[in-house]
C-alpha cells in the first residue's frame, strides 16, 4: 500500500488528484472513436424510447447527472430507479435499462436485474468490466478509472459522468435525436474538463482548510443547489456524512422555504452549489439573513471560486452551462468532505460501517 501511494497522504487524495488524468484518458479514447466513426454507431441494443437509470448511492448521482444530460441533449424521457427500491418501479415497453455500478457486485443492483432484464435490455456502466453486473448485462460501457481503494467513491464518480455523457452523445446520434455537428460540439464542450477540474482542485486546495476549521463544530450540514447542480449538492452531502460522520441533507434550493429553512441557525453550514443559476443568490440571502454560514462553490466572487475562470488572451470560461452540470465543482465537494474528516480525526479511506462493494441487500 505504501508503494501504491506514493506522496499521497492517503488513498482518497491519490485518487483526487488523479481526477483530470483519468478524464483525460476517457477523452482520448472519445476522440480516437470520434475520429473512426466508431462513436456514432451505437451501443449494438435496440432502439429504446426511453431509459431507465438504475444505481445506489454515488453511482446513483453519477446517474442524475447522466439522465439530465439525456433530458437537455436529446429530450429522452429517463426515469431514475434507486435499486434497491426497484420492486416498485414499471418500465414501460422500449425502455433501455442503464445499470451503473462502480464495483459491479452491489447486491441491490443486481438484484434489480432480477426484474427487468427479461423484458428490458441492459447497459452496464462500470469500473469492473469481469463483474457480476458486466456477464449479465447485453452490452458494457467500462468506465477506465483505475482501480479505487478508498471506500468513498470520488474518480468512479466522475468516470462514470464522462463516460456516460459520451454514451448519450453516441446514442443519441445513432438513434438520429442529434445530428453529427451538434455532437462534435457536445464533444467539444468536453474537452476543457481536466483543466477545470485541476483548477478546481488548486483553489479547494488554498481555501478548504480555513473554510473547514470555521465549520468543524457543526452538528449538521446543508447542501442546496438546483437544476444541473442538484447531483452534485447530493453528492457533497453524501460523501461528508460517509466520511465525517455529521450528518448532511441535499435539497434543491427551491425547498428551503419548505421546511429545511428551519434547520437554519447561527453558523448552521450551507454548501451551495452555484453554477450561475440566478434564482440561488435569493436562496443564500435567506440563508444569511437567518445568520447561516455559507460556502459557494462558484464562479468568480465565491467562497470557493472553482467553476470557470478567466485565463490569458481569449479564453473566458463562463459558468457552466454544459447539460451535465457544473461537474468540476464534485472535486471542492470531495475535498471538503475529506478534509472536515481529517479535522476530526477519521479515517478517509475506511470509514466506519461501510464497505467498497456491499454484496447483502
Ligand atoms: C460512495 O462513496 C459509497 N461508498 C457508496 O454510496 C457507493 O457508491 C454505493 O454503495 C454503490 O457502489 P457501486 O458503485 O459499487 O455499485
Amino acid at each position: 500500500t505504501a508503494l501504491e501511494l506514493g506522496d499521497h497522504p492517503d488513498h482518497m487524495a491519490k485518487e483526487i488528484e488523479e481526477q483530470p488524468a483519468v478524464v483525460s484518458s476517457i477523452l482520448d479514447r472519445v476522440a480516437r472513436r470520434a475520429a473512426d466513426g466508431s462513436m456514432w454507431v451505437g451501443l449494438g441494443l435496440p432502439g429504446f424510447h426511453r431509459l431507465a437509470i438504475v444505481a445506489c448511492g454515488t453511482s446513483l448521482n453519477a446517474g442524475q447527472v447522466i439522465a439530465a444530460a439525456l433530458r437537455g441533449i436529446g429530450g429522452v424521457p429517463t426515469d431514475i430507479v434507486v435499486a434497491s427500491e426497484a420492486d416498485q418501479a414499471v418500465l414501460g415497453p422500449g425502455t433501455l435499462v442503464v445499470a451503473i455500478s462502480q464495483s459491479g457486485e452491489t447486491a441491490d443492483v443486481l438484484r434489480a436485474l432480477d426484474r427487468f432484464e427479461d423484458r428490458h435490455p441492459v447497459l452496464a456502466l462500470t469500473n469492473n468490466v469481469h463483474s457480476s453486473l458486466a456477464r449479465r448485462a447485453d452490452a458494457v460501457l467500462d468506465c477506465h478509472a483505475g482501480p479505487e481503494i478508498g471506500v468513498a467513491a470520488t474518480k468512479t464518480f466522475t468516470a462514470q459522468v464522462v463516460v456516460g455523457v459520451a454514451a448519450v452523445i453516441s446514442a443519441l446520434v445513432a438513434s438520429g435525436r442529434i445530428d453529427a455537428g451538434r455532437a462534435s460540439a457536445l464533444v467539444g464542450e468536453l474537452t476543457d474538463l481536466p483543466a477545470r477540474i485541476e483548477h478546481a482542485a488548486s483553489i479547494a486546495a488554498d481555501r478548504i482548510p480555513l473554510l473547514v476549521s470555521s465549520v468543524k463544530d457543526a452538528t449538521g450540514f446543508l447542501f442546496l443547489g438546483r437544476g444541473a447542480g442538484l447531483p452534485y449538492a447530493a453528492e457533497g452531502a453524501l460523501k461528508l456524512k460517509e466520511l465525517s460522520y455529521r450528518w448532511a441533507e441535499a435539497y434543491p434550493a427551491g425547498e428551503l422555504k419548505h421546511g429545511p429553512l428551519a434547520l437554519v441557525d447561527e453558523g448552521t453550514p450551507v454548501v451551495v452549489v452555484d453554477h450561475g443559476e440566478q434564482r440561488l443568490q435569493a436562496n443564500i440571502a435567506e440563508v444569511r439573513a437567518r445568520g447561516g454560514f455559507v460556502i459557494t462553490i462558484g464562479g468568480e466572487g465565491s467562497d470557493i471560486p472553482a467553476l470557470g475562470r478567466r485565463a490569458a488572451g481569449d479564453l473566458a470560461w463562463g459558468p457552466a452551462t454544459a447539460p451535465w452540470g457544473p461537474l468540476e465543482a464534485v472535486v471542492p465537494l470531495q475535498m471538503l468532505a475529506r478534509e472536515l474528516a481529517l479535522q476530526l480525526g477519521c479515517d478517509v479511506d475506511k470509514p466506519r460501517n461501510l464497505a467498497k462493494s456491499v454484496t447483502v441487500e
